[in-house]
């Protein structure tokens, strides 16, 4: 028989395979500083663009004040124990009552991490009479929750409402059969490519079909919308997001989630939400952090102003410089260059060390082969002059990647790394 271990001898998975010669630079990399548009990494200060602190708060003043005041008050620990036993607080009823009202809904539930919350809502609504369709593009905590469904789920092509018409046809047939209902789900922003989910044209096949919408709004959450409500409220269709879903480790600079909808679906998650209903609590300093930092959300426009002002003179800087940014609508920047992943990891090294910017890169299997993303995230706290520095960064980069500098450099990079 086979020990168990012997898989991962050879094979440490697509990004696990690289972590010889990338860890504690290209992933797990170590910040210094507080956060902000410039952070020290390798003992250099960069223009960091791999932070989701859109709107600036992880190191607000006030933000920051409520924390430790909170934390000093409390301590990390209470309430202990779990909501429905032991851990159920005014402050968590009153930081629930804000998010319904924040987003337009009757009412709301908190869900310790985004992640484990997706995965509970799912489990929790769908029995195996039941159908499930998403967007073949979902993030992971969404496809994990689909896993745990034991019925029929089908993927429809990424934003593609003629292949989700399609299969919300075959779903339909199922969910008769079986005499179940059928969930949609996707997101309000793909925090990838920086797209808005088609949620317009998804609400609108409610008339054809008869089915419920999840909407994961992770990075459309405060970024998007008049209020800062998010990608259902910029899109005119709040209303119709049956299970409105966000996370606070975006725009919100903590962590902890929500899931907001009519008062039934609250009060049936709350008792039946599996990772609600068996963890902790979210402790005092995050539901105090959380309810300060909605307090900027609702008071603080400029924000979500100065987040767009920024991301649209950096997108403005890349288009006018021959990149290729796709199709984003939202502040997400991804830039789309060709290579393998080699070139990538001596590119990105080069932009980090040469020109002190700082990115993500993202490659197989989030992208197809041969492609490399850099993704870049901008905030309300960025300025023209660190856009400027990118913008000449990357025509610098992009010139030596097409010149084949960077395929010669990356291969003697990985055999000397490997030895
Ligand atoms: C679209 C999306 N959904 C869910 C999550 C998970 O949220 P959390 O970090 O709170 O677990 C993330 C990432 O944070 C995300 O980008």
């Amino acid at each position: 028989m086979k020990d168990l271990f012997e898989k991962f001898k050879n094979d440490k998975g697509p990004l696990g395979n690289y972590a010889d010669v990338a860890e504690g630079y290209f992933v797990f990399p170590v910040f210094e500083g507080p956060i902000s548009n410039r952070m020290k990494f390798n003992g250099k200060e960069m223009v960091t663009w791999s932070i989701n602190n859109y709107l600036g708060l992880a190191n607000h003043p006030e933000v920051r004040k409520t924390d430790a005041e909170s934390a000093a008050k409390w301590g990390m620990a209470y309430p202990m124990g779990a909501r429905a036993m032991s851990g159920q607080t005014e402050k968590h009823a009153q930081l629930e009552r804000e998010l319904a009202d924040f987003v337009k809904k009757e009412s709301a539930y908190l869900l310790n991490f985004g992640y484990q919350g997706n995965v509970s809502i799912i489990d929790s609504l769908v029995t195996k009479d039941d159908v499930i369709v998403y967007d073949s593009d979902s993030h992971a905590s969404i496809i994990d929750g689909c896993r745990l469904h034991q019925g029929k789920r089908f993927t429809f092509q990424h934003n593609d409402v003629e292949s989700l018409d399609k299969m919300l046809e075959r779903a339909t047939k199922v969910a008769e059969k079986n005499g179940g209902g059928i969930l949609v789900i996707t997101e309000g922003v793909f925090g990838m490519r920086g797209e808005q989910g088609k949620l317009k044209e998804i609400v609108a096949l409610k008339d054809k079909y008869n089915f419920r919408l999840l909407v994961d709004d992770a990075h459309g959450f405060g970024t998007l919308g008049e209020t800062g409500a998010g990608a259902g409220e910029a899109q005119g269709v709040q209303d119709d997001i049956d299970i409105y879903f966000a996370t606070f480790a975006k725009s919100m600079a903590g962590f902890g989630a929500f899931v907001a909808g009519d008062k039934d679906l609250i009060q049936y998650l709350k008792y039946n939400m599996r990772s609600q209903v068996f963890a902790k609590s979210l402790t005092m300093p995050m539901v105090e952090g959380a309810l300060k930092r909605l307090e900027l959300l609702r008071q603080s426009p400029e924000l979500k102003n100065k987040l767009w002002s920024v991301a649209t003179a950096l997108q403005k800087g890349l288009r006018d410089a021959g990149f290729d940014l796709g199709s984003t609508d939202t502040v997400i920047t991804p830039v789309y260059l060709k290579g393998s992943v080699p070139e990538a990891m001596v590119m990105v090294k080069d932009l980090r060390e040469k020109y002190n910017v700082f990115t993500s890169i993202v490659i197989y299997p989030v992208i197809p082969k041969g492609m490399i993303l850099l993704r870049l995230i901008p905030t309300a706290v960025h300025t023209q002059e660190d856009i400027d520095i990118t913008v000449k960064a990357f025509s610098a980069i992009r010139e030596k990647l097409e010149s084949g500098v960077y395929k010669r450099i990356g291969e003697e990079f990985i055999k000397k790394m490997r030895g």
